[in-house]
């Protein structure tokens, strides 16, 4: 059978490397071996999430992570400001407003990023402080934007809000420096860039958001962080952790450390430049413009008269290639490329040559090699600089 060559924005693919990993023969989860796998992903992940804050390793989805903050810092009838500019932004205020928080919403239209200036706008007219806490997505996923992240958090310290960040499909991939832009909590999923099976849920938490956690007093037994604080101090978790993924967990954060982090955000970047240049090349339009296009993640708008289905059904069933349709509005109208994680410039190629290929079959008129051309003329430029 074909292997498929995974160009998702999660799940990403796992390297082989990992999946043996996740071979390990059960521990006791109360024994040493649990404390020394604790100590070890812990370490690892510390500096990938670029901080000295607690971490809460949760068995979830992002979602789970994303619910544990709200339920974690804010009570129902509290206010919180939601920066929305796509499905996963909104995703926090759908959470939110299930446990009766307050929204205030700053949106951009999907393509485009939420301006620090909104944000900033919205806390400067809250002058009795009733906004308890700002949630933003660093990554927009379903539009492939990415946040001037560093911006808002300059924002966000004008108030005593705390700071949430949705890092899902950009911790690991894209630079977020947690300690020193000042970031209270952020939230990321295994699935994404840590090149590790769905499953965990992983936030570090800043000592001024223990403080709002002691002070909110948590109502959900499953989410409380302070369970999960209180065990960290023995190397265990509250109740059984998900083990195996914490097996994958330790191997990836040590391809990671062997791989180093800045080369990890180069090779992500160069990736996504192949990408959109590749793309353009096909005469296809992209949804977000360059200054907030992201790095980890391509929409890429169906030209008219092909369908977006019979494209990714083309890739997947010729060529063993899948990726993503749009989401919710954006369904039917683009496809999106994921290129993170355990993803590097030859796959690149492999997924520019197989559109390439099917938009031809489709009828797309196109000179054919013209992305492959343009991607590789990236590679060889980018090759030549360093
Ligand atoms: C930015 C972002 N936030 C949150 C999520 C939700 O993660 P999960 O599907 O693991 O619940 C995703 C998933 O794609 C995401 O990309």
């Amino acid at each position: 059978m074909q292997e498929k060559t995974l160009m998702l924005p999660g799940p990403t693919p796992v390297p082989p490397r990992v999946l043996r990993a996740m071979g390990t023969p059960m521990i006791n989860h109360r024994g040493v071996d649990f404390s020394t796998l604790f100590t070890e992903v812990e370490a690892g992940l510390k500096d990938v999430f670029q901080t000295n804050n607690d971490l809460v390793i949760l068995p979830a989805a992002g979602s789970g992570g994303m619910e544990s903050a709200v339920v974690n810092l804010l009570s129902p009838g509290d206010k919180a400001l939601f920066a929305v500019m796509g499905v996963f932004g909104q995703r926090f205020v759908d959470i939110a407003t299930g446990y009766r928080v307050e929204p205030l919403v700053v949106e951009a239209p999907w393509g485009e990023a939420v301006k620090p200036e909104q944000i900033q706008e919205k806390l400067a007219a809250d002058k009795d402080h009733e906004i308890k806490a700002v949630f933003v997505t660093h990554n927009e996923t379903s539009t492939g934007v990415t946040l001037d992240l560093e911006r808002v958090t300059q924002v966000v310290q004008e108030h005593p809000a705390i700071l949430v960040v949705d890092a899902v499909s950009s911790l690991g991939a894209i630079d977020l420096k947690t300690d020193a832009w000042g970031i209270d909590v952020v939230v990321t999923g295994s699935q994404k860039a840590l090149m590790v099976p769905p499953g965990l849920a992983l936030v570090s938490v800043s000592q001024r958001a223990w403080e709002v956690v002691r002070e909110n007093g948590c109502c959900s037994y499953y989410w409380n962080w302070e369970a999960y604080r209180k065990l960290t101090e023995k190397k265990q978790t509250p109740y059984t952790p998900a083990v195996t993924l914490w097996f994958a967990l330790r191997e990836a954060l040590t391809m990671i450390r062997e791989e180093g982090l800045k080369q990890i955000f180069e090779r992500h970047a160069l990736m996504a430049e192949m990408v959109r240049t590749g793309a353009r090349a096909l005469g296809l339009d992209l949804l977000a413009g360059d200054a907030v296009a992201s790095n980890t993640i391509t929409a890429v708008r169906s030209p008219a008269g092909i369908n977006v289905k019979d494209l990714r059904r083309c890739l997947e069933a010729v060529y063993g290639v899948v990726v993503a349709g749009g989401q919710k509005k954006l369904a039917g109208e683009v496809f999106r490329i994921g290129h993170l994680g355990y993803v590097f410039p030859n796959d690149i190629i492999n997924v520019l040559n197989a559109l390439d290929l099917c938009l031809l079959d489709l009828g797309h008129d196109h000179e054919a090699g013209a992305a492959v051309k343009a991607a590789g003329e990236v590679l060889k430029r980018r090759g030549k600089e360093k």
